[in-house]
C-alpha cells in the first residue's frame, strides 16, 4: 500500500534560515538544470518566502536560457560553482541529461549535500552508480500540469534521513497540496499514475463533451457539469473509500438513466479496455525500469 502523507504542516520551518557574518544569507539551494519545472518550483518558494533572492543559484545550458534566467535577476552560475556553494542541490533536467549532469558535478558530491531530483524516472538505485556513496537522495515524482498543485510523490536513498524529507517537503511544498512517501518498488506504480492516467483521463472526459455537443448541450455548460461531476465523483470515494464498483452500483436506479449508459459502455468493454491499458503501461513501466544503468 501506498502511504499518503499530508505536506501541510511540516511544509514550513523545516530549514532553518541561516545568516551570514554580514547578515546576508548564503546560498543554501543551487537548482541544476532550471527549465520549466525548476523554474517553477523557484517561483513558487520565492513567492512563499521559502526561498529569498540569495539564498540559491540556478544553472541552465543555452546562453539564451542563461540569460532569460539572469534577467529574472536569479544568480546564474556553472554547475560545479553552484554545487560547492549550495547545501541542497536540486535537478531539474531532463532524463537523457542526469547522467552527464551528475558525471559533471560528482566531484563536488558528498554526504554534507542533500540532492533532491525532479526528473521524471529517476529512483534511487539508477542514480546511485553517478553518485558518491552515502549520498544523501531524495527523488520527487509530480504530475506534468504545469498550473495545478497536485500529489508528490518522494522516495529517499538509504542514507537520507527525516530531515532531509522534511527539507524537500519545504522546497516543492509551493507547488504540492499533498506528499505521499514511496519505496523505490512503488516508484513504477506512481510512474504510471502521472505519467499516464491523466492522458485516460482526459480522453474519457473528451468523449463526455463530444457526446453532450452531439446532444445538442451548449460546450461551456457541458464543461461545467463534467468538471463537477467529476470532482464530486472524486470526493466521494475518498470520503466513503468504498469501491468503485460500489460507488457506481448505488448511483445507477434499475432501468434508469445510468444504467443505460453503462450498458453502452459495458457492451462496448470499456472497462477491460482500461483495464488493459494499464497493464500495458504498467509491463513498459517495469521494462523501462528494468534495464541497467549505464554510468
Ligand atoms: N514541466 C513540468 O511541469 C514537469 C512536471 C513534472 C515532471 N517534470 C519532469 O521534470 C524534468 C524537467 O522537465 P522540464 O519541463 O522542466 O524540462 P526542461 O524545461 O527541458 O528543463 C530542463 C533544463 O535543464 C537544463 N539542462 C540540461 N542539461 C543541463 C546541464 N548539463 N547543465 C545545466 N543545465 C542543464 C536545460 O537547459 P537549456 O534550456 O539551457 O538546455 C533546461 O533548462 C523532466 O524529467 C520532466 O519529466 C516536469
Amino acid at each position: 500500500m501506498l502511504s499518503p502523507r499530508s505536506g501541510g504542516q511540516d511544509r514550513r520551518g523545516a530549514v532553518p534560515r541561516k545568516t551570514g557574518p554580514h547578515g546576508v544569507a548564503p546560498v543554501q539551494v543551487a537548482f541544476l538544470g532550471t527549465g520549466n519545472l525548476a523554474q517553477r518550483v523557484v517561483e513558487a518558494c520565492l513567492r512563499d518566502s521559502i526561498l529569498r533572492p540569495d539564498s540559491f543559484v540556478v544553472t541552465a545550458r543555452r546562453p539564451q536560457r542563461i540569460r532569460e534566467l539572469a534577467d529574472l535577476g536569479w544568480r546564474v552560475e556553472d554547475n560545479l560553482t553552484a554545487v560547492a556553494e549550495a547545501s541542497t542541490i536540486v535537478v531539474g533536467v531532463q532524463p537523457a541529461e542526469i547522467a552527464p549532469l551528475l558525471a559533471e558535478v560528482r566531484p563536488r558530491l558528498g554526504p554534507e549535500k542533500l540532492l533532491v531530483t525532479l526528473t521524471g524516472g529517476a529512483t534511487p538505485s539508477a542514480l546511485a552508480p553517478y553518485l558518491p556513496p552515502g549520498t544523501r537522495l531524495v527523488c520527487a515524482s509530480m504530475h506534468g500540469y504545469t498550473r495545478a498543485r497536485g500529489l508528490i510523490a518522494l522516495c529517499a536513498s538509504q542514507a537520507a534521513g527525516a530531515e532531509d524529507l522534511a527539507r524537500v517537503r519545504l522546497l516543492v511544498g509551493p507547488i504540492a497540496n499533498e506528499f505521499m512517501d514511496v519505496t523505490e518498488a512503488q516508484l513504477d506504480a506512481v510512474a504510471v499514475f502521472y505519467g499516464c492516467l491523466g492522458a485516460q483521463f482526459f480522453l474519457f472526459v473528451e468523449g463526455v463533451l463530444q457526446g453532450a455537443r452531439f446532444a445538442g448541450v451548449a460546450p461551456a455548460l457541458a464543461r461545467d457539469l463534467a468538471l463537477a461531476a467529476v470532482a464530486s465523483c472524486v470526493d466521494e470515494m475518498r470520503l466513503t473509500e468504498e469501491h468503485p464498483a460500489v460507488l457506481r452500483d448505488s448511483s445507477c436506479t434499475p432501468g434508469g438513466l445510468a444504467v443505460a449508459g453503462i450498458q453502452v459502455l459495458e457492451r462496448r468493454g470499456a472497462r477491460s479496455a482500461v483495464a488493459d491499458a494499464m497493464a500495458e503501461i504498467m509491463a513498459r513501466v517495469r521494462a523501462l525500469q528494468a534495464k541497467p544503468a549505464d554510468p
